[in-house]
């Protein structure tokens, strides 16, 4: 459930009408409900409650200004974090860095050493070559470095190919059958302290099999570190659950989630860590958008819109669907068929190909829904456009809480070579 809901026939955010916010600040715009964050929150930790000691903590890549991290840190989140600027915000936004997990097959040794003097709970380590990068810092710095070892299970998450990790041909994680290995050498090694194992098998899981297997075969393996004399006391799950996209296509609920963990993890002792992104701030967000033309085309009609794939990327990248309402709710009563394009100028800056949309005329409001996760993050300024703002809802007051930057903004940031002044 999320807080973007028609009221007396215009679209909402909590307590404020979108229009209000597109007439202050301008479109594209994307917008946040704090109460949405919280409620994803809560459902995704409830849903584990039979776990007594865990800790959700927030994959910042899905969305990571600060202002939405503060919101999930006042509910009690941590931070799943893949570089140094998501550590940065994170703390900023006043998460512990001991609710903070360090995630990445490129962790630079600079940013090893930011990690360790934070003191971040855990360092997920990818490879044996991170590990002696990890020890050389920890004992420059006399620190200690809390790990543990993703491994890969080689399991299929039966997702979109670009967001698979957790299969043998992927970058992530150690192989399962060198694990017992690369443990051993990190008991031996100086500054490493050996505390857990995790894993992470992909993104927008809509089927819950994979993720019993994977945790099937990291139950294993944590019995036979623990055999071998490791003290296995945390074990990370990742994250990876999927949300619904659009009506009628519902991946399964957190609580079917939290029943394969908690049967599957039946009688470990030990501390659970989930690393959600999607499904706390993806239906938590929006980014609306206004059409500058209804154009008839050789052979179908194109809905030209303002926000661009520099803006929202995930339809371009992974044929991702996003649902594409108007805010005037009226709008609906007519639908159209058309292709729903930005202004970027490639073949690919397409939202929606041969999509039943409201009939929606130039000047109208849409809003492109599930956008809060993986939306503002992978934005860019392709074409020299403006980097979008975001705007976060509380109740009835909204703030704008990253600007759109002016052109002298934008030009300010290039640098003439002198040889050309
Ligand atoms: N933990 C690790 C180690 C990850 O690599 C990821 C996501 C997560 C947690 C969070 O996964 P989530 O719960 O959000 O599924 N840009 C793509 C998604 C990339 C996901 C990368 N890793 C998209 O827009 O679909």
């Amino acid at each position: 459930m999320d807080h973007f809901q028609y009221r007396d026939g215009v679209l909402y955010a909590e307590d404020v009408a979108l229009p209000e916010i597109a007439a202050d600040v301008g479109t594209p715009f994307y917008c946040y409900s704090s109460a949405t964050l919280v409620r994803h929150y809560e459902v995704f930790d409830q849903a584990l409650s039979a776990l007594e000691k865990r800790m959700v903590c927030f994959a910042v890549k899905a969305n990571s200004h600060v202002g939405v991290l503060a919101t999930l840190a006042r509910a009690g989140a941590g931070a799943d974090v893949v570089s140094e600027g998501e550590i940065r915000q994170a703390l900023v936004a006043g998460i512990p860095a001991s609710r903070i997990v360090f995630s990445g097959v490129g962790k630079k040794p600079s940013e090893m050493r930011f990690a360790l003097e934070a003191g971040i709970f855990q360092f997920n380590v990818e490879s044996l070559p991170e590990l002696h990068a990890l020890s050389e810092q920890a004992v420059a710095l006399g620190a200690e470095a809390s790990i543990a070892l993703r491994v890969n299970p080689d399991v299929n998450p039966e997702t979109h190919a670009k967001i698979s990790t957790g299969q043998k041909e992927s970058k992530f994680g150690i192989p399962m059958e060198q694990a017992l290995e690369v443990y051993a050498t990190a008991a031996s090694l100086p500054g490493i302290r050996v505390q857990g194992v995790s894993v992470h098998i992909g993104s927008q899981l809509t089927v819950l099999e994979p993720f019993r297997n994977a945790f099937l075969r990291v139950r294993a393996l944590v019995e036979e570190l623990r055999a071998a004399g490791h003290a296995i006391e945390v074990i990370d799950l990742g994250g990876g659950l999927g949300i619904p996209y659009t009506r009628g296509n519902e991946p399964p609920l957190p609580d079917a989630y939290g029943a394969i963990v908690t049967e599957v993890m039946d009688g470990m002792d030990a501390t659970f860590v989930f690393e959600p992104g999607r499904m706390i701030a993806g239906n938590a967000g929006i980014m609306v958008s206004e059409v500058i033309y209804v154009k008839q085309g050789a052979e179908r009609n194109y809905l030209i819109v303002d926000a661009g794939m520099n803006d929202l990327v995930r339809p371009s990248m992974y044929d991702a669907h996003h649902d594409i309402v108007p805010v005037l709710e009226a709008r609906q009563a007519e639908t159209m068929v058309a292709d729903v394009v930005g202004p970027v100028c490639e073949t690919g800056d397409i939202f929606a190909k041969d999509r039943e949309v409201a009939a929606v005329s130039p000047g109208d409001l849409v809003a492109f829904r599930s956008a809060g996760a993986y939306g503002a993050v992978m934005s860019g300024v392709y074409n020299s456009r403006p980097l979008i703002p975001e705007v976060l809802v509380h109740g009835a007051q909204y703030e704008v809480i990253r600007r759109r930057p002016s052109y002298e903004d934008m030009l300010g940031k290039q640098i003439m070579p002198t040889w050309l002044l």
